[in-house]
């Protein structure tokens, strides 16, 4: 393994995207093992944004999330759908973003350190919601629509585009 890891903290969002995704194509290349995309995922987004953190939550019940690969001090284990931001993500099937976890009634604190947050569902080809995408910043305001798109377009290889 020959990659060298990003650093994208000071490019343009739509060009760190951009860069981030053809590496993850890049580095996947020939791989079909969503948790091996998962780990690549959070490694790559993790040390290339510098991130709090940075991993995922999988679908393993009706209604319940478990904690997937990840990036970052301890996440808890398991989230039930509609609970904080993840649930919430899971239990609507979209992209919630959240400036300020304080102003955001039930959210779980895994991290005193986190200021906001953005969770994205990750849908398989056959559309069904597999897992979120979750990201926390110590920063307020960190995510916007550009990081939505950015992070949307990347996930699109869960549902199978782009593999290799
Ligand atoms: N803050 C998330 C919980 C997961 S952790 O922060 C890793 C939430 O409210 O869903």
């Amino acid at each position: 393994m020959a990659e060298v890891m990003l650093d994208l903290r000071r490019e343009p969002k739509d060009r760190a995207y951009a860069q981030l995704h053809a590496q993850f194509i890049g580095v996947m290349s020939g791989m079909d093992d969503d948790v091996a995309g998962m780990a690549t995922l959070s490694s790559m987004l993790h040390h290339a944004f510098g991130f709090l953190w940075t991993g995922f939550y999988r679908v393993v019940g009706p209604e319940l999330l478990r904690v997937g690969p990840y990036q970052g001090t301890l996440g808890c284990l398991e989230i039930a759908f509609g609970k904080g931001v993840c649930g919430t993500a899971a239990a609507e099937r979209r992209t919630v973003i959240v400036p300020d976890v304080q102003r955001f009634p039930g959210h779980i604190a895994c991290d005193a350190r986190s200021r906001s947050e953005i969770v994205l569902p990750v849908i398989d080809r056959a559309g069904k919601l597999t897992a979120v995408l979750d990201i926390d910043s110590d920063h307020l305001a960190r995510f916007d629509q550009q990081d939505a798109t950015g992070l949307e377009n990347v996930l699109s290889w869960f549902a199978g585009r782009g593999r290799g």
